[in-house]
């Protein structure tokens, strides 16, 4: 376990900060990075904390010329007794694994990662909102930062952790846009990576979804256009009868945390959950027949939203929200806050001066 450099823990917040309800998301940035650097002798080197804006990323890089850049983004919340935990890690860390291998850049060791994690927490411990007011959002990104426009796998890379104090999120309910023209991820392609190039794939979705009067974008399936992929930043889930589904991870989409999380909630429920693809059609028929219960989408920054309805200008496929979404909700919020002993395995403890 590395220790952070003394005083920072101790660092007191500017008088101007805000209520944690008004952080909203990733607003507002820690002060410190925390990141480690892999070089050219293809080993990592030692943890390094500095302030947040210290580190240049050459514009020559491959992180900025060819995408080579991966992240994760992971929640560490204060339990009732106000000890800090971050939910789930080493889940995080070997999914940035896979992402790196995606696009051909050195994995990070699993304790690695959870070193500098846990470094980022404990710099920024006084950051973090009390028990049941909000998180701390760790964003893991590693990226190629040698200076070389040649098109090959760069030879050096740094894992560099920022931090956003966020607001819990709030319930609420989306209407999605069922985009038919642009598409997101094919077979084969990045869509289960992490990966800037696939936010990048999206943003023309938001836009549009915003421009024909909806919340956000879900992506359909590159293929036939038919069946549902993933919302803007959240995997979903529909409920269809007495059953839960939610599309199988098939390389095309992100293979989330929170949807591993809530797989394993609903199913701890006795719900009837499957893994399966779900066509528009399917949807319009569970409708018409009035089998079609609520829907949802679940992702680290936003946990869980419901999802009123999916449309694309054509039809309009209307949710019910039988109360199911509000149930998982409060069941994923207690066992990240550490508000329940259930599943205590996914939280990992930070050891801070306050909560040795
Ligand atoms: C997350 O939920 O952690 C995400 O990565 C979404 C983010 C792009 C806002």
């Amino acid at each position: 376990m590395h220790t952070p450099p003394t005083g920072l823990y101790e660092a007191p917040l500017p008088s101007d900060w805000p209520e944690p309800e008004a952080l909203g998301f990733g607003r507002v940035l820690g002060p410190y990075l925390v990141h480690a650097q892999h070089g050219e002798d293809g080993h990592w080197h030692a943890p390094t904390v500095s302030v947040r804006n210290a580190l240049p990323v050459p514009v020559a890089s491959g992180g900025l010329q060819y995408g080579l850049s991966v992240f994760e983004g992971l929640k560490a919340y204060r339990d009732p007794r106000g000890q800090i935990h971050l939910f789930r890690p080493r889940d995080h860390a070997r999914r940035l694994q896979q992402s790196a291998r995606r696009v051909v850049m050195p994995e990070p060791p699993e304790d690695l990662f959870m070193t500098l994690c846990q470094l980022a927490v404990q710099v920024h411990a006084r950051y973090v909102p009390p028990h049941g007011r909000g998180a701390l959002y760790l964003r893991p990104t590693l990226y190629a930062e040698e200076e070389a426009l040649g098109f090959r796998p760069a030879t050096r890379h740094r894992l560099a952790v920022a931090v956003t104090p966020s607001a819990d999120p709030a319930p609420k309910h989306l209407r999605l846009w069922a985009e038919h023209e642009l598409t997101r991820a094919a077979p084969g392609g990045l869509g289960a990576a992490k990966t800037g190039g696939n936010y990048a794939a999206g943003l023309a979705g938001l836009q549009r979804a915003r421009e024909n009067g909806y919340d956000d974008v879900i992506w359909l399936d590159a293929l036939t256009r038919r069946e549902l992929a993933e919302a803007g930043t959240m995997n979903v889930f529909v409920q269809i009868g007495d059953e839960v589904l939610t599309p199988p991870l098939d390389g095309t989409i992100l293979a989330g945390i929170t949807r591993d999380s809530v797989l394993r909630l609903l199913r701890a429920e006795g719900l009837r959950v499957s893994e399966q693809r779900i066509s528009l059609d399917e949807l319009a028929a569970a409708q018409m027949a009035g089998q079609l219960g609520a829907a949802f989408g679940v992702g680290t920054a936003a946990r869980l939203v419901k999802v009123s309805e999916i449309g694309d200008g054509e039809r309009a496929i209307r949710f019910t929200d039988t109360g199911l979404p509000a149930r998982v909700y409060d069941a994923l919020k207690q066992v990240q806050e550490g508000s329940t002993h259930a599943l205590r395995e996914w939280r990992v403890a930070v050891p801070t001066p306050q909560t040795p």
